[in-house]
C-alpha cells in the first residue's frame, strides 16, 4: 500500500498498534527515518515494552549513524522479549559491522533457531569471513546449496556440477541449439552504436575500455600481468544519464554480442526456475564471448526489500554470485554490466571485490557533456543557427533522456510546420530554447533521496560520489 495510504488510515485509527508499525517500517524504506521514529515512539507509548517498535528505533539509529547505541537497545530488547527473532537479527548484523563475528554468529543462530525463515545464507558468509567459527555444513566450497531447512525461499537452484545432475534433466527439454536459439532472441540485442555516439561519460568509457577492449587488443600484456578480460562493472545513478546506452555502445565498441536482461523479466517469466534461467544465460554469453551481459535493475536482486514482489529470492542472489564469481564456467571475455537506479537495495554481497569490482556513479551529464549530446541529437536532423554550447548553458541537471526529450519536442513542432507548407522546415535555436523551459530536468528528484543515503547510510564511503557530486563531501 502507499505510504500515503497508510498515513490516512493512521488519521482515522491513530492508537492502532499493528498500523503504526506498518507505517513505521514503510517509512523506514523511505528512509523518513524522523517520521518512522515518531511512529515507534507512539506504540511505545501505547505498549512499553512492544518489540517490534523497539527494534525498529534501533534500526532508525542505526541508519542515522548511531550503531552503538542502537546495540545497547538491541541488548535491552532482547533480554525484556528473548523470543523477538528480528532483535537477535539485527544485533547480529550490527554487532558484525563492529568486527565481533563470533558474537554476531551466536545472535543469528539464535535469531534462526526462533524464526527459520530469517536464515540469511550470505550474512553466514560474511560472518565466517569475518573470522567467526565456520559452521563447515552450510558452506561447500563455495557451491550453492539448499540452505539451513525451513528456508522459505531455498529449493529451487541449479548447480551444473551437481552430483544428482540427472534429476535436474527434465529442465532442459530443449536441446542446447533449440534453448540457445530461443534465448538469443530473448535477450540478444542490436549493438549498432559506439562509444562516439555517447556523449561525456570519459570515466566510465575509460575503465570499460580497461577491463575489456585494452585486454583483448594487448592479449600478451594483460596475461603477462595475470589478467583476463572481462569482470563486472556496476553502474549507479540517476535515470535517463546513459546507463543503458553506455551499455549497448560498449558492445557494439567491441563488436561484440550484447545480452540485455532486465531482472524483473527473469523473475516474471521463469517463476520457480529463475536460477536455471540465469545459468542458461551465462552459459550462452560464456560461448559467445567475448560479450557483454548487461543486467538491468539490478536492484532486484535485493534480499532486505520488503517488496517482495519485485525482489528475488535468495537462492537467486546466490546463483547470480556464483556465476559471477565464475564458479560454474570461465569467465574470460565476458563483461557483466550491472545497472541500477537504487543501489541502495543491492545485497552488499555484490559490492565485494571479484563481483562487481568497479561501481562507479553515472552523474548527470556536465555542461561539456551536454554540449556533445546536444550534437550527437542534432545529427542529421534539419536544424539551422543551433548553438549547441549556449544550450548546454541553459539546461543544467538536465539528463541525456530530457535532452532527448527538448529535441523529440522541437522536431515535433517542425514537422507539423512542415506538413502545413509540404516543405522541409528546419528546428531552431529558439524553438529548442522554449522546449527546455517545458521539460522539467529529471535528476533533481532522485538526489533527494540519494542524498539521505548519502548522508546517512555511506558505508564504507560508497556514496562519496553522490556527495561530492552535491558539494557536501568533508
Ligand atoms: N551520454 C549520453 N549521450 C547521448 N545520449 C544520451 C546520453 N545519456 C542519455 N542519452 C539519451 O537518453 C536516452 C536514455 O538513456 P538511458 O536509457 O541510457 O538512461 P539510463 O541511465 O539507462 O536510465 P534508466 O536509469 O532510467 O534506465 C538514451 O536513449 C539517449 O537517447
Ligand atoms: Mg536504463
Amino acid at each position: 500500500m502507499e505510504l500515503d495510504a497508510l498515513r490516512t488510515a493512521l488519521a482515522a485509527s491513530p492508537d492502532n498498534v499493528p498500523l503504526l508499525l506498518l507505517v513505521a517500517n514503510a517509512c523506514i524504506d523511505q528512509f523518513s527515518l524522523d517520521e518512522a521514529q515518531n511512529y515507534y515512539e507512539r506504540v511505545i507509548a501505547l505498549d512499553p515494552r512492544q518489540p517490534e517498535a523497539r527494534t525498529g528505533i534501533a534500526h532508525v539509529l542505526n541508519l542515522k549513524g548511531r550503531g552503538s547505541e542502537a546495540i545497547l537497545r538491541l541488548e535491552q530488547v532482547c533480554q525484556d522479549s528473548p523470543r523477538h527473532a528480528p532483535a537477535w537479527m539485527l544485533r547480529a548484523k550490527l554487532i558484525l559491522a563492529e568486527g565481533n563475528a563470533t558474537e554476531a554468529r551466536s545472535h543469528y543462530e539464535q535469531a534462526v533457531a526462533l524464526d527459520p525463515t530469517l536464515a540469511d545464507a550470505d550474512l553466514v558468509t560474511r560472518i565466517d569471513q569475518a573470522g567467526g567459527r565456520a559452521d563447515s555444513s552450510r558452506r561447500n566450497g563455495g557451491r550453492i546449496r539448499p540452505q539451513a531447512a525451513g528456508d522459505s525461499q531455498a529449493g529451487a537452484y541449479y548447480d551444473p556440477d551437481d552430483e544428482n545432475e540427472e534429476e535436474d534433466e527434465d529442465f532442459f527439454l530443449d536441446s542446447e541449439e533449440e534453448s540457445d536459439a530461443e534465448m538469443e532472441r530473448e535477450f540478444v540485442q542490436k549493438a549498432d552504436i559506439s562509444f562516439a555516439q555517447v556523449g561525456g561519460m570519459d570515466r566510465v568509457k575509460e575503465d570499460i575500455r580497461m577491463k575489456i577492449l585494452y585486454p583483448m587488443q594487448n592479449k600478451d600484456l594483460f596475461a603477462a600481468y595475470g589478467k583476463k578480460a572481462g569482470g563486472g562493472v556496476l553502474l549507479y545513478g540517476p535515470p535517463g544519464c546513459g546507463k543503458t546506452l553506455i551499455s549497448r555502445a560498449t558492445a557494439g565498441e567491441i563488436k561484440a554480442k550484447f545480452l540485455s536482461i532486465g531482472l524483473h523479466q527473469i523473475l516474471d517469466m521463469w517463476i520457480g526456475k529463475s536460477e536455471e534461467k540465469l545459468h542458461e544465460i551465462f552459459a550462452l554469453a560464456r560461448r559467445n564471448a567475448p560479450c557483454v551481459l548487461f543486467f538491468d535493475e539490478v536492484d532486484a536482486l535485493a534480499a532486505d526489500r520488503k517488496d517482495m514482489r519485485t525482489s528475488a529470492g535468495r537462492t537467486l542472489i546466490n546463483q547470480f554470485l556464483a556465476e559471477m564469481d565464475g564458479t560454474s564456467g570461465s569467465n574470460d571475455g565476458l563483461l557483466v554490466l550491472g545497472a541500477t537506479n537504487a543501489p541502495w537495495h543491492l545485497d552488499s554481497a555484490f559490492l565485494r571485490p571479484g563481483r562487481f569490482d568497479r561501481i562507479l556513479f553515472v552523474p548527470p551529464p556536465d555542461e561539456p557533456a551536454r554540449e556533445e549530446i546536444i550534437r550527437l541529437l542534432s545529427e542529421g536532423k534539419p536544424t539551422t543557427g543551433i548553438d549547441a554550447a549556449a544550450l548546454a548553458r541553459k539546461t543544467k541537471d538536465f539528463s541525456g533522456a530530457d535532452l532527448k526529450a527538448v529535441f523529440d519536442q522541437s522536431i515535433e513542432s517542425a514537422l507539423t510546420e512542415a506538413m502545413k507548407t509540404g516543405k522541409i522546415v528546419p528546428v531552431t535555436q529558439k524553438e529548442l530554447l522554449l522546449a527546455c523551459k517545458q521539460v522539467k530536468p529529471s535528476t533533481r528528484k532522485w538526489f533527494e533521496s540519494a542524498k539521505n543515503y548519502a548522508l546517512y547510510a555511506n558505508q564504507s564511503g560508497f556514496y562519496d560520489d553522490i556527495l561530492e557530486y552535491l558539494g557536501l563531501k568533508k
